[in-house]
């Protein structure tokens, strides 16, 4: 069972991206989590750049996302949202529209942040926002509030309950998740 876990934030110290990687440290046994970091490279969404043939970061992300067997996100809050950034990325990942990586892809949503709602309205939005792409949203939504109690200077986790929330979590999404053929 491969997981691919994407962080709506580029940013080094990032919490949320700590926070995929706390959930790779307790991921059941069979699962593998893989951090993927491409969001950066992403051109803005253009439909006439889809259709005259996407760039190397798109075809990398399609192949990637369509590859895997469940994704799991962890999304930043922007002024009550996503991160544009990883709605861009959203978007292409929408497209083609009848063999769209994203389509019938199960996923779950968590997200950080140093205030005392986690990341919240952005957490929703992005549930919202993956259903319309055609995502099969699994499990609850997670809010990390006071992120940075929570996970140390190196992004190390502090919190036992949060370890065992994010093993739950990858637990409901291996469960749910229909398992891509890779042909041989
Ligand atoms: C442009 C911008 C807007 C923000 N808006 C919110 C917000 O609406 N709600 C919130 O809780 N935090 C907000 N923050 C603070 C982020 O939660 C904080 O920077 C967080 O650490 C970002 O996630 P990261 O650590 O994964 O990069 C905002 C930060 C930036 C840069």
């Amino acid at each position: 069972m491969r997981i691919l876990a994407v962080s709506g934030s580029t940013r080094a110290g990032s919490f949320n991206t700590s926070l995929l990687r706390a959930a790779a440290d307790a991921a059941p046994e069979g699962v593998e989590v893989r951090l993927w970091e491409g969001i950066g490279d992403l051109p803005i969404y253009d439909q006439d750049l889809d259709a005259a043939g996407p760039p190397e970061s798109v075809r990398r992300l399609r192949e990637d996302w369509g590859a895997a067997d469940a994704i799991l996100f962890a999304t930043p809050e922007y002024n009550g949202s996503v991160p544009g950034g990883l709605k861009n990325a959203v978007d292409w990942a929408s497209r083609p529209q009848l063999e769209a990586p994203l389509t019938n892809k199960t996923v779950a949503v968590i997200g950080a942040s140093p205030g005392q709602f986690g990341a919240m309205w952005a957490q929703a939005d992005l549930r919202k926002i993956l259903g319309i792409a055609g995502a099969r949203v699994v499990g609850d939504e997670l809010p990390v509030t006071r992120a940075h109690e929570k996970l140390d200077a190196e992004g190390r986790l502090l919190d036992a309950e949060l370890h065992e929330r994010l093993r739950l979590t990858l637990e409901t999404l291996a469960a749910e998740s229909i398992p891509v053929q890779v042909a041989v």
